[in-house]
């Protein structure tokens, strides 16, 4: 695992953007694992700099994001197609049909799940998966469990995830129970993983996961399986490690 410690939020967005960069750089028809969260918007924020400046071209980019909350529609201002939309593609000169972000307002959510998994093996691999982390060590919204559930599936979200997220909407009530996600076999099967982690309040969780047992109780801890990972962090969030 590489590892770039950043003094601060801005240094890790910076870093982490440059990474992406680079690989679109290299390979213009790549495929991006996208996440949200708070975490990667600085990087996302860097990366629509660096096209507006036009040192970037995402015209032949494809996106698969991780995850997305039922029952939001695109439109809703919480959910993650929303999210992407008003973070990055909307900047960006991405043609709308090359992102893919699941359909939390699908009727039938397992046949949405298969169909998200055919959608990402038809792009053929992952290049690079950018990978937030849950105070639980939640990666998607795979959350704590007794199995590493594998492919995309429904999943109920915990009261902790439910908890940090509530921040985003009017209330505690809003905020979605459920959601869909990749699986952790769907987020291994990437070419390349970016975790990015900021902020002390991430430091304990860092530690488990990086330095501890692998366990489904933990879910990021699973990636210490994966060869090529690069982890780019704060001082505060690497604190621990
Ligand atoms: C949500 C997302 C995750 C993300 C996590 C951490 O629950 N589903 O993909 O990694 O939040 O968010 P933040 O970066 O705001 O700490």
């Amino acid at each position: 695992m590489r590892i770039y410690r950043t003094k601060d939020y801005d240094a890790m967005s910076q870093k982490a953007a440059e990474i992406l960069a680079a690989q679109v750089t290299l390979k213009p028809d790549c495929v991006l694992g996208l996440a949200t969260g708070s975490t990667p918007i600085g990087t996302y924020r860097k990366l629509i700099e660096w096209y507006e400046a036009g040192i970037l071209d995402f015209s032949r980019v494809h996106t698969v994001n991780l995850d997305e909350y039922m029952g939001l529609p695109g439109t809703h201002d919480q959910s993650y197609r929303y999210f992407m939309q008003h973070n990055l593609f909307d900047h960006i000169n991405i043609p709308r049909e090359s992102t893919n972000v699941p359909d939390g307002t699908a009727a039938d959510a397992q046949a949405e799940c298969e169909r998200y998994e055919r959608v990402i093996a038809g792009l053929g691999r992952v290049s690079i998966q950018v990978l937030g982390m849950g105070h639980n060590g939640h990666i998607g919204f795979n959350e704590p469990a007794d199995h590493f559930p594998l492919d995309t599936h429904p999943v109920d979200l915990t009261d902790t995830t439910i908890n940090a997220n509530a921040r985003f909407f009017a209330s505690r009530d809003e905020v979605p129970r459920r959601a869909i996600t990749m699986g952790i076999r769907t987020i291994l099967r990437a070419r390349r993983i970016l975790v990015v982690v900021s902020g002390e309040d991430k430091a304990e969780i860092v530690r488990k996961a990086f330095t501890g047992p692998v366990t489904p109780q933990v879910p990021a801890s699973v990636l210490q399986l994966h060869p090529n990972v690069t982890l780019v962090g704060d001082e505060a969030a690497l604190s621990k490690l």
